[in-house]
């Protein structure tokens, strides 16, 4: 059979943030900025860099804001235009025309895999990766390209993954791997939220997966796990156990904007990056040690 090329991305972005409450309360944590770009057109940009020509951002009530985000405000541009700031202008216009995005809502709360699985008529019968929307991966060559060559390779699921501490992978996932080559593995079993005693190795799923299409029918029959969510390494290891998936270590930096110390590394490192304000911020960096 012939491997479909992985042309659908899914952004799930209606969870509760409570961990960064309260500006999460009436402003969406996928929204908040990274300098001068909210987090979640950091991670549109990867996916359109990866290749992905359609993609599907999962909202809910409160949300609005990222739709708007990616379409027209004709009054500001009008303004932009009769003002010569035609590179502001251009970049305004260049977030519009990023890839054809659509929006669904997910109606209750109830996790990461019921978000995915409104994702299904979208996704229809082709390979899709999902993008999570809090997790910014910063790298010269995006991640979601990393796994998506590996779903081609392979012909079967592929999660991104990196080494975590022992007190992390409590709160995150852990994987049973097994080295392939270079930065390629072979995944055998999953647990989410593992208790200390099962944990399998301190390979954790991070921020990025690629899924075939057999994922919506296990969801649907997937109960709520960890803290009562329908979760979506629950499914997965369904899917591992099936027909084993594979694991990318995959190369860049990962900002976790769920999280009130990630967000805060985040606008550090891209901010000693950024052209415009990078050396300025710099300096003020350098006299702020110097007070520490
Ligand atoms: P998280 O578990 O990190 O998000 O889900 P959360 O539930 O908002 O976090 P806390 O624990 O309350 O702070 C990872 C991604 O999945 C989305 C989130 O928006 C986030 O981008 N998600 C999570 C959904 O879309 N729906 C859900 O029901 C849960």
């Amino acid at each position: 059979m012939k491997i479909k090329k992985v042309r659908k991305a899914v952004i799930p972005a209606a969870g509760l943030g409570t961990r960064v409450l309260p500006v999460s309360k009436a402003m969406p944590k996928e929204m908040l900025p990274i300098v001068d770009k909210p987090a979640i057109q950091y991670i549109v940009e990867e996916a359109v860099r990866s290749g992905i020509e359609d993609i599907l951002i999962i909202t809910n009530r409160g949300k609005a804001v990222i739709e708007d985000h990616f379409d027209h405000v004709i009054e500001l541009e009008q303004r932009l235009a009769a003002s010569g700031r035609q590179e502001t202008l251009d970049q305004l216009n260049a977030i519009t025309h990023l890839a054809n995005i659509y929006f669904v809502r997910q109606k209750e709360t109830k996790g990461l895999g019921h978000a995915v699985s409104c994702a299904r008529s979208f996704v229809g019968d082709e390979p899709f990766a999902v993008l999570y929307g809090d997790d910014v991966i910063i790298g010269e060559d995006p991640a979601c390209g990393q796994l998506c060559r590996a779903y081609e390779e392979y012909g079967r699921g592929v999660v991104g993954i990196k080494k975590v501490t022992l007190e992390q992978i409590v709160r995150y996932s852990s994987l049973k791997v097994e080295n392939l080559r270079g930065n390629i593995y072979s995944v055998s079993d999953m647990v989410e939220k593992p208790s200390p005693d099962r944990v399998l190795s301190l390979y954790s799923i991070l921020g990025r997966c690629v899924l075939p299409p057999s994922v919506f029918d296990i969801l649907e029959n997937t109960a709520p796990g960890a803290g009562g969510e329908i979760q979506l390494t629950d499914a997965m290891r369904v899917l591992t156990l099936n027909e084993g998936m594979t694991g990318v270590d995959f190369t860049g930096k990962r900002y976790d904007m769920g999280n009130k110390l990630g967000i805060l590394q985040a606008t550090c490192e891209v901010a000693l990056n950024h052209p415009e304000v990078g050396s300025d911020f710099r300096d003020y960096l350098r006299e702020l040690v110097n007070t520490l």
